[in-house]
């Protein structure tokens, strides 16, 4: 049998694996069976055992598929099985999503390394954990970068193409970099994404990765980190509908493009808004991620308590993202030299947020950096 780069879910719950399934396949083919169904004539690289109603036929899986030296990731609330649980890992099965699919990624990244190596030396390649150093943090920062961006490039040529956008989607792009955050943390996502050839994809992905870091820094509930990520997401969404001359202008915008770029937040919020299903706040940030607080932004010159406290988070992670990434008329500035401008920005920008900012994201992107 042809072993292909292939996830195999193999669940009792199908709604939670075709929900897997959807974020996996932006980095692999995914194929999900029931557990009573036949261990495809075509192996997968990676399978997820997601089976509880039968702890029996669980461990049939994982022996099955450990002959088969498919590595596998199991959800299961029962402890490990033994032996053959060595290239298994394991997480409960109420985990996270973004949990499973962090370690799915890892697990999948790990596999393709051995292959790789294999096909380099011509031995049997080890399965994860059995003498592999595990996924490097990088790798799997790549994966939940390639997934992201499969998911944000999607939304945004919905939105351009005037087809439908769900807010499940957006929670899937969100929960993929909130688990690159919490895995990979905000440093390596930067780098990752650094090298992606949208730079309006690029730029939406950072200033979600500064959002995630931002809510996980002031450890704001799960339900708020992805109410503040999937905001800045999207927060640029309405730039699908800008003409690609002036959005990609390699030059600085003249006084009539400036104006017909600063229609992005109305169009934006709007867009959503006639979707149905994205919340208030997700509105707001979209609508109003350039207003200031002395009430010189656009498009609707709110000022101070106006401001919702979402929006200014995301204004902060929007600026330091924007003033952090190369233009093809400017470079990048250091990250130490965007903070003290936007420093020079308040009363513009919220004093305490920027404050805040410096003392939980700055740090984690500037550790180990001379910037
Ligand atoms: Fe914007
Ligand atoms: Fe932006």
């Amino acid at each position: 049998m042809t072993q292909a780069p292939a996830v195999l879910i193999v669940s009792d719950r199908p709604h939670l694996a075709a929900l897997l399934a959807r974020a996996v396949e932006n980095v692999v083919a995914c194929h999900c069976i029931g557990p009573r169904e036949a261990l495809p004539a075509v192996l997968p690289l990676v399978a997820v055992v997601d089976v509880n109603q039968d702890v029996a036929l669980a461990r049939t899986w994982i022996a099955r598929l450990h002959v088969s030296r498919i590595a596998s990731l199991q959800l299961t609330d029962q402890a490990p099985a033994g032996r053959m649980a060595a290239a298994t890992r394991t997480l409960r099965a109420d985990a996270p999503r973004t949990v499973v699919l962090a370690t799915l990624f890892g697990l999948i990244d790990t596999w393709q390394a051995a292959r790789r190596n294999t096909a380099a030396t011509m031995t049997a390649p080890a399965l994860p954990g059995e003498g592999s150093s595990g996924p490097a943090i990088s790798r799997k920062a790549e994966s939940l970068a390639r997934a992201a961006s499969g998911m944000i490039a999607r939304l945004f040529e919905a939105a351009s193409a005037g087809h439908p956008l769900t807010p499940a989607e957006a929670d899937a792009g969100t929960e993929t970099i909130l688990a690159a955050i919490s895995d990979c943390g905000i440093r390596t996502w930067l780098e990752v994404i650094e090298r992606h050839d949208q730079q309006l994809y690029q730029h939406s992905l950072s200033v979600a990765g500064y959002a995630a870091a931002f809510g996980a820094g002031l450890r704001l509930t799960h339900a708020d980190q992805m109410r503040l990520a999937r905001a800045a997401l999207l927060h640029d969404l309405g730039k699908a509908k800008i003409p690609l001359a002036i959005l990609n202008k390699p030059s600085r915008l003249s006084a009539a493009e400036l104006a017909v770029m600063r229609t992005h937040p109305a169009i934006g919020a709007d867009l959503l808004k006639d979707q149905g299903g994205f919340d208030t706040a997700t509105l707001e940030v979209v609508r109003h991620h350039h207003e200031m607080l002395d009430g010189s932004g656009y498009p609707d010159g709110l000022a101070g308590a106006a401001i919702p406290d979402l929006v200014r988070l995301v204004t902060i992670c929007d600026i330091h993202s924007a003033l952090t990434e190369r233009r093809p008329y400017r470079d990048p500035l250091p990250h130490r030299e965007a903070h003290t401008l936007m420093q020079a920005m308040v009363p513009k920008l919220d004093a305490d947020l920027l404050r805040a900012f410096e003392r939980v994201v700055l740090h984690g992107v500037l550790d180990g950096a001379t910037a």
